[in-house]
């Protein structure tokens, strides 16, 4: 007996993305275009250039998705097509779920409306199932930054979230200011490599108390720095205590979430947990404190279409949307607790 298979596509913000999992979320194939090249020129996604390009890359990129699970656009073998639905921009949005709708349609096959941050909490499932429930996840992406408590999938709890910059926001925009271009992660990341982490000591903001995050502070610290030295900084050294004040507040902040829950694992999920300072310190943290620490392969943190995929196996017995779905480029996650 063939195993069940689902499509799906991302394309909420600049990486049109399109997978075939299997139920038991085996990966059959992951295929990601990402649009850096068009975006680096202007320092940051345009949305317009971003909606223009999904257009131009989706079939060719849903094709070899399904080309390399050994189905055909005609005969795709697969029993419905799971779409993120938001948030994200909205031009982008709307390239991916129309053509999931039509294809949906016309191969007769259940749609699956999927949240793109649900699809974050999913990734560490697709390559380590055994993740012990209840558990928290540090979601750390370009636009958000959430602390949950997952009793079990789509089961969450929000603990925290940030009050102000998202994580991946405040290293796009420290970045950006350092003149490391787009995307501003990655950047920083590689050269926090060559710096001293205690140049400087940058604050670590703990928003008060409670769960709560907060990046601005820190961000308007490493300017103010950099102008104190009329620009004569060693960037790499600035990159890497930025890096380790950010590292610091996300670890210190999740264990001490893992302490109030008595949750038996940290999950990392969301861009920013490519980061190679973050994944070290946590996994760290959590051996000190005798907990699992799951941490998605690095293809799995960043935007693709398998973890859109493992969310939508757990929708797909519950909804069958119609083809009146929306796009929501706000979509809230379905959570006990107040929004961040
Ligand atoms: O999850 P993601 O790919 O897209 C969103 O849903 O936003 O996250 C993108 C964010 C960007 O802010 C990017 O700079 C950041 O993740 N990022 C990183 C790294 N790789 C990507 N931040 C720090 N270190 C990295 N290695
Ligand atoms: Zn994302």
């Amino acid at each position: 007996m063939t195993a069940r298979r689902l499509l799906a596509i991302e394309s909420s913000c600049d990486e049109t993305a399109a997978a075939v999992v299997d139920e038991d979320l085996t990966v059959v194939s992951s295929v990601v275009s990402s649009q850096i090249d068009l975006h680096a020129a202007f320092g940051g996604v345009v949305p317009e250039v971003a909606g223009r390009a999904h257009v131009e890359l989706l079939e060719p990129v849903v094709a070899q998705a399904i080309e390399m699970a050994g189905g055909t656009m005609t005969e795709p073998g697969i029993v419905g097509v799971a779409v993120t639905r938001g948030p994200g921009l909205i031009g982008s949005l709307l390239v991916g779920l129309s053509g999931a709708k039509a294809m949906a349609w016309a191969w007769g096959v259940p749609l699956i409306g999927i949240n793109h941050m649900e699809g974050h909490l999913f990734a560490a499932q697709l390559e380590a199932p055994q993740v012990p429930h209840p558990h928290v996840t540090l979601l750390v992406s370009g636009g958000h930054t959430m602390l949950l408590l997952v009793k079990g999938p789509g089961d969450y709890e929000l603990l925290g979230g940030t009050i102000d910059d998202a994580a991946g926001e405040a290293y796009d925009k420290v970045a950006r200011y350092l003149g490391l271009g787009y995307p501003g992660g990655p950047a920083i990341d590689r050269l926090a490599g060559t710096g001293d982490p205690a140049a400087y000591r940058f604050p670590r903001s703990m928003a008060k108390d409670g769960l709560d995050l907060s990046f601005s502070g820190l961000k308007t610290s490493v300017v103010r720095a950099v102008d104190q030295a009329g620009g004569d900084v060693v960037v790499a050294d600035v990159a890497a205590s930025f890096q380790a004040a950010v590292t610091d507040v996300l670890v210190a902040k999740s264990m001490a979430a893992v302490d109030q829950t008595g949750a038996r694992a940290l999950v990392l999920g969301g861009g920013v947990a490519a980061n190679s300072a973050l994944r070290a310190a946590a996994g760290a943290a959590c051996e000190e404190a005798g907990i699992e620490c799951f941490l998605p392969s690095l293809a799995m943190c960043t935007d693709n279409a398998a973890m859109i995929a493992a969310a939508g196996w757990h929708h797909l017995d519950h909804v069958g949307d119609g083809l009146e779905l929306a796009a929501d480029p706000s979509l809230h996650l379905e959570l006990e607790g107040a929004q961040p």
